[in-house]
């Protein structure tokens, strides 16, 4: 074993403001739609891959434990194409350590996609730029194309008539940027998940008959975010961001059967947002596949507004920075 064969890399979530939600194609992972999203600066994911020559199979640890098996099987498809790729058939060994705390709902397969694929992509001496690593990134989990890189990133839908689809769809940072912005994540009681949005998204796309409307709002809603940003425009930024994501709620809850994170805590929080904005504040919410509720708000008013939160719920919060691109750890010792 040499340390060529091992690699270390880390990798932080990213929430977007203009939501990716529904495929057009479910084994390349590509888009129905182009999205926007800000890297956080917090609760990164530190995964080392060593390959492993005379290993019978790959082995997979999360925080110290062996991953479930679902999560397991994600990770060795993953690998699979990645041995595809780099013509070295050697199994590995990978171990991820995630840094959110236990419960927070805040967990994200888009920092461990990112943080695996630029550790793997490595470790199996695949020589990718930060596009080829998005793309790449991408087959994991959609959303960890845009952890490759910090602060906005926007990732591209392809048209679905691109002679090659696959190559057309890749994160890139979204330059120009002229807004002083951070996120003030409202951490609610969060349960185990109803349903994954692998699949909520799958359900949502078969079945809800909102889904086309808020998809064409979300294919203009991504150049207006964009216009937003690099005006320096963080209200209409917020706006658009609040609208986006409550339109992809509203898809989900018109899902046949429907699908809800949101919880009657999440409902309150956004009032709280809504009567804060009433009252002259600078905040406009955001969500997720889960409960929690995200709030976009000028970076030198985050922690106001995140103590105005904290007191008008009880919730505890936590203020996201934009964060940086996803990163190698340089001669990480070879994993044992
Ligand atoms: C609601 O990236 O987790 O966070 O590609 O199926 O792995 P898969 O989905 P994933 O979905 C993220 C959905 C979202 C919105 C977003 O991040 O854009």
């Amino acid at each position: 074993m040499t340390d060529a064969a091992t690699a270390v890399a880390t990798a932080h979530p990213n929430i977007a403001l203009v939501k990716y939600w529904g495929k057009q194609d479910e084994e390349l992972v590509l888009p129905l739609a182009g999205s926007l999203s800000m890297t956080l600066h917090i609760y990164p994911t530190t995964t080392s891959v060593s390959r492993r020559p005379t290993a019978a199979a790959d082995t997979v640890t999360m925080d110290g434990l062996p991953a479930t098996e679902a999560v397991a099987r994600r990770v060795v498809r993953f690998l699979d194409l990645i041995r595809q790729r780099s013509c070295c058939g050697d199994h590995a060994a990978v171990d991820t350590r995630n840094t959110v705390p236990v419960g927070a709902g805040l967990a994200s397969s888009a920092s461990g996609f990112a943080a695996l694929t630029l550790a793997a992509a490595t470790a199996y001496g695949l020589n990718l730029n930060p596009r080829g690593l998005s793309r790449l990134a991408r087959r994991g989990s959609g959303s960890a194309a845009r952890s490759v890189f910090g602060g906005f990133a926007l990732w591209h839908a392809p048209d679905p008539d691109a002679p090659d689809p696959d190559t057309a769809s890749y994160a890139e940072t979204l330059a120009g940027v002229r807004v002083d912005a951070a996120l003030v994540a409202v951490l609610l009681d969060t349960g185990p998940k109803p349903i994954s949005s692998r699949e909520a998204m799958r359900r949502t796309v078969a079945t809800s008959p909102l889904f086309p409307a808020w998809l064409s709002d979300t294919r203009l809603d991504l150049p207006r975010m964009r216009a937003a940003l690099q005006a320096g425009d963080l209200a209409a930024a917020g706006e658009i961001a609040e609208d986006n994501a409550l339109g992809m709620h509203a898809t989900m809850e018109s899902a046949d059967p429907p699908i809800h994170y949101l919880t009657g805590q999440s409902y309150r929080v956004l009032e709280q947002v809504r009567a804060l904005r009433a009252a002259g504040g600078n905040c406009w919410a955001t969500m997720d596949a889960g409960p929690n509720v995200k709030v976009l708000c000028p970076a030198d008013q985050a922690a106001h507004i995140a103590e105005q939160l904290t007191t008008a719920t009880g919730h505890r919060t936590i203020v996201a920075r934009p964060g940086p691109p996803a990163r190698l750890h340089p001669h990480p010792k070879p994993a044992r």
